[in-house]
């Protein structure tokens, strides 16, 4: 069975992916700092290991016994997002681009010998576009995500590792729908804004991700694909001129 390790998967867009991913009948090990209540229901047979991956110690530690206890992986999925009290600078360097790096390099050598394998980070607009919403920090650090990615697509091809990134506009999420279906003038404005006609949700951002950790994706490495609906080649003023004629 294809063991998946999926960071940040306890909830929002990375409970979905394990979740998908789950379905698709991967063994899921989740890394995240608080096992989601079972009252929500947890992903068919995941294995669940709590640990702050900004504790880079502790999370050496975990992973050792992750691999020990549900084997070598064949595809890491790093879904995390910082949501932290501190300084959101040092928070994001550390949860974003630390622990990514920390997690890759300490497995590298520990993915299972056959079959296919790969490394999907999720990404933001905000690594390319400036946003209202988010800190410097943020932007950065998706930035350095996009390029971290590229890096590794070159530097762990020769192990048969693909490594790709996904984008995605802003996604309906269990924790969030609720606040887009109630606010209905932003809503219908993302729906006329993007060419798809709708919003995005998180099943829409998993299922690109499932793609990618599958044979159906075996010679896509180093990529970054935008779960967007085609909003990201309209045209500024286009835009302008719709919301103009509201
Ligand atoms: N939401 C959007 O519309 C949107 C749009 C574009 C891109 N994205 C990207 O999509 C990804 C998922 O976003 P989301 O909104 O679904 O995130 P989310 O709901 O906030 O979930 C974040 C995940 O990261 C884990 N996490 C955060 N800090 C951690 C830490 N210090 N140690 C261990 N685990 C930690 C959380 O687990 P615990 O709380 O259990 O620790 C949780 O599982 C992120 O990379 C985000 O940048 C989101």
């Amino acid at each position: 069975m294809v063991h998946t390790i999926v960071v940040g998967g306890t909830r929002g867009l990375g409970r979905e992916v394990a979740k998908t991913l789950g379905i698709a009948g991967h063994r899921i090990s989740v890394l995240g700092r608080k096992e989601p209540p079972q009252k929500d229901g947890n992903i068919l047979g995941a294995q669940y290991y709590q640990c702050d991956l900004a504790d880079e110690r502790s999370l050496k530690k975990k992973l050792d016994s992750l691999v020990k206890t549900q084997g070598k992986p064949s595809y890491i999925v790093f879904c995390q997002r910082y949501r932290g009290q501190g300084s959101d600078w040092q928070g994001e360097l550390g949860v974003t681009l630390t622990a990514t790096k920390t997690i890759i390099e300490t497995l590298e050598n520990k993915f299972t010998r056959s079959g296919d394998k790969g490394i999907v980070m999720v990404s933001s607009v905000f690594a390319e576009r400036v946003g209202d919403g988010q800190p410097v920090g943020y932007h950065v650090c998706k930035a350095g995500l996009n390029q971290m990615m590229r890096f590794f697509a070159v530097k762990l091809g020769p192990k048969g590792i693909r490594v790709n990134a996904v984008t995605p506009f802003t996604f309906l999420k269990e924790e969030s729908k609720e606040f887009y279906l109630k606010n209905k003038p932003l809503h219908d404005l993302y729906r006329r804004m993007i060419p798809l006609g709708r919003m995005a949700t998180s099943e829409d951002s998993a299922k690109a991700v499932a793609f990618l950790c599958s044979s159906q994706a075996s010679f896509i490495s180093g990529q970054n694909l935008y779960i967007d609906g085609g909003l990201s080649l309209v045209w500024p003023e286009t835009l302008a001129r719709k919301i103009a004629a509201l």
